[in-house]
């Protein structure tokens, strides 16, 4: 028997998401983040994950002690987060909340030290003026001595790595079909993912389109200034500066 569902990015896959994420070490990414906090001498324990999806690194915050908001704009990623919140050691369940907002539009009633934004996901605003948004929301909502910390993919990453092609991935019971488009006019990468579920004899279908944008470094220099903030920019894990040739680049900003 075969069931086949279409939906939006973050819908259906939310399930299968840290599966098909399980390559990625998210613990080398937080503890290359907390060397970037000891190099900026940040001493707040508080971190405002924007778009946390399941909350990988919510619950690796929180293991280290942190306080943590998670914020995200798809319902279906921040339930599988709560129930894995659930799962784990209650003693944490007061150092933790999770908004369903827009990274675009948000804003808090406390300001927080940190803010971190992981794992591609400014690449999914489309626009400029949604970085200046979401640029000034987080402005707004790190405190004067605060550091807001993201990764994004490089033009190179989405027009050379992915380009226009497709792969095939087995991880357990999920077959998945990825097929990359870049659009050189717009800098946008389009996906078409495919998941065939196989479980108890019954097939399972889901298809999600994603897009993620690439802009060139100047750019997201010039925007995070203009909201306020004097940035760096490494090769993703290292402090080596980053260059347009890099694949994924992390991004350190603070208030000027
Ligand atoms: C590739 S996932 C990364 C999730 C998580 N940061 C991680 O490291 O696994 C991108 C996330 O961005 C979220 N997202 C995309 N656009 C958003 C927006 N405008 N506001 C809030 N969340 C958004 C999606 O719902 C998704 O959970």
């Amino acid at each position: 028997m075969k069931s086949e569902v279409c939906s939006r990015a973050f819908t259906d896959i939310a399930p299968y998401y840290d599966t098909l994420m399980s390559f990625i070490n998210y613990r080398g990414w937080v503890a290359y983040i907390e060397n970037i906090l000891a190099f900026n001498t940040i001493r707040g324990k508080k971190v405002l994950d924007l778009a946390c999806g399941t909350g990988v690194c919510v619950l690796l915050w929180l293991e280290r002690g942190y306080d943590v908001i998670g914020l995200d704009g798809s319902l279906p990623m921040l339930e599988i987060c709560r129930q894995k919140l659930i799962r784990s050691a209650p003693r944490v369940h007061n150092n933790v909340y999770l908004i369903n907002g827009d990274m675009r539009n948000f804003r808090l009633a406390r300001k927080v030290p940190i803010m971190t934004c992981l794992y591609d996901s400014l690449n999914y605003l489309l626009r400029e003026a949604d970085l200046v948004s979401c640029f000034e929301c987080v402005y707004d909502t790190l405190s004067d001595d605060g550091i807001f910390i993201f990764d994004i993919n490089t033009i190179h990453c989405l027009h050379d790595e992915w380009g226009n092609q497709t792969f095939h991935r087995q991880d357990g019971d999920i077959y998945s079909t990825w097929t990359n488009t870049f659009n050189t006019s717009t800098f946008v990468s389009s996906l078409d993912l495919t998941l065939a579920i196989k479980k108890d004899g019954k097939e399972t279908i889901i298809k999600e389109f994603h897009q993620e944008r690439a802009y060139p470094l100047s750019t997201i220099r010039e925007l995070l200034t203009n909201a306020g903030f004097d940035c760096s920019f490494y090769r993703h894990l290292t402090f080596t500066p980053a260059q347009e040739r890099d694949l994924r680049v992390m991004g350190v900003a603070t208030k000027k």
